[in-house]
């Protein structure tokens, strides 16, 4: 197969009206194309439809935009059909929270973008949302408008001294419904200084014990390593929600990863599952892209959700606005994607 043929298969269609500020994206992602050969060469699959259903401008139903029902059995951007994912019923209680753990080693492949933007879009559907930073890097809370070299009190100090009260570190975001535990550049130190420490990997879930009747989900960002930080965030969690990046070597370490999620189940927290894996990043109009999914399926069958995360501007754009997309820009078919994230982890039963 001739290499070109690995790159550009479908027209642009949907990224348009990104041109302007996506011209160096676009730049490097031809340039990736062209390094990187195809998983598996072979003759060319059918094209198939750009990830997630498009966002009208005008919506028929008057719903949210990007909450449009997808069903009648086309085929999605994972190749299956897509089911559709209705719009969740309100909840006229709240509480107690599942918790939800966002976890690759890998770092960039889109943990602290879905913590932040799939929080959003639940509290959008009037869950009661907290977003843990559990990343000393405090892309999470920064992503949300947090100072975080201001704060004084923060995650670590929940972890490391006694004596605080988690509310008070609590803080609230401009999205109704969508709370933070901030973390900065501190947390740094307690993988240190939790080594010595009884039961060690239950700190988190101790710190957040209070706090769970009042929230429906809980999402925790992690920090890209399998260590003692992210012992006590899969110790602390019902589910592991794990992001892809649509790229040649996406599946690398991911055997770890469900090694580690194996052992957590079985010696501290048996209740621990797969929530799902999220393909991030991805280009429907590279081969390459699909055909990466294509393989995660292979493995993880229907692990993997339906919902695919293209690859847009608009999310390093809303992080610099340090805001959601689904508020940036609300109309945008990332926002539309995120929504149908919400929906689908809550016709899962990942969140209620
Ligand atoms: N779907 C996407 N399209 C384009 N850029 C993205 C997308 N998701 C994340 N990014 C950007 O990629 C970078 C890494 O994403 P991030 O969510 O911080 O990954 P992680 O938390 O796994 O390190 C960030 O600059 C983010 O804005
Ligand atoms: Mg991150």
């Amino acid at each position: 197969m001739d290499s070109s043929e690995t790159q550009t298969v479908m027209p642009s269609t949907d990224e348009t009206a990104d041109q302007p500020t996506e011209s160096t994206q676009t730049t490097q992602d031809a340039t990736h194309a062209t390094e990187r050969p195809a998983t598996r060469p072979g003759p060319e699959p059918e094209p198939m439809p750009p990830a997630n259903e498009p966002v009208p401008a005008t919506n028929r139903s008057g719903h949210l935009p990007g909450t449009e029902e997808a069903g009648d059995g086309q085929l999605g951007p994972t190749g299956r059909p897509l089911p559709s994912f209705p719009e969740p019923q309100p909840l006229t209680a709240h509480g107690p929270a599942r918790v939800i753990a966002m976890c690759n080693q890998k770092g960039g492949v889109g943990k602290t973008t879905t913590t932040i933007n799939l929080g959003a879009a639940l509290a959008e559907y009037g869950r009661k949302v907290l977003l843990v930073d559990f990343d000393p890097q405090g892309a999470l809370s920064v992503g949300l408008g947090i100072a975080t070299h201001d704060l004084d009190v923060t995650v670590y100090n929940l972890l490391t001294e006694r004596g605080h009260d988690v509310r008070d570190v609590i803080q609230h975001t401009k999205v109704e419904g969508l709370d933070v535990l901030p973390a900065n550049i501190d947390l740094s130190a307690a993988e240190v200084q939790l080594v010595g420490e009884v039961a060690r990997e239950q700190i988190l879930a101790r710190v957040m014990r209070p706090i769970l009747d009042d929230y429906d989900v809980i999402l925790i960002d992690c920090q890209p390593s399998l260590g003692l930080l992210t012992v006590n965030a899969l110790t602390a969690a019902h589910g592991v929600l794990i992001p892809l990046e649509c790229e040649f070597f996406a599946m690398r370490g991911v055997a770890l990863l469900v090694e580690t999620i194996e052992k957590i189940t079985d010696r501290l927290n048996p209740r621990l599952q797969i929530d799902g894996i999220l393909a991030t990043m991805f280009d429907g109009r590279t081969l390459h892209s699909r055909e990466v999914v294509a393989s995660v399926v292979e493995h993880f069958g229907d692990q993997v959700f339906h919902t695919v995360i293209s690859r847009t501007v608009k999310f390093p754009d809303a992080t610099l606005a340090a805001e959601p997309i689904t508020t940036y820009d609300s109309t945008h078919k990332g926002a539309g994607a995120y929504r149908q994230l919400a929906r689908e982890l809550i016709s899962r039963g990942g969140a209620a």
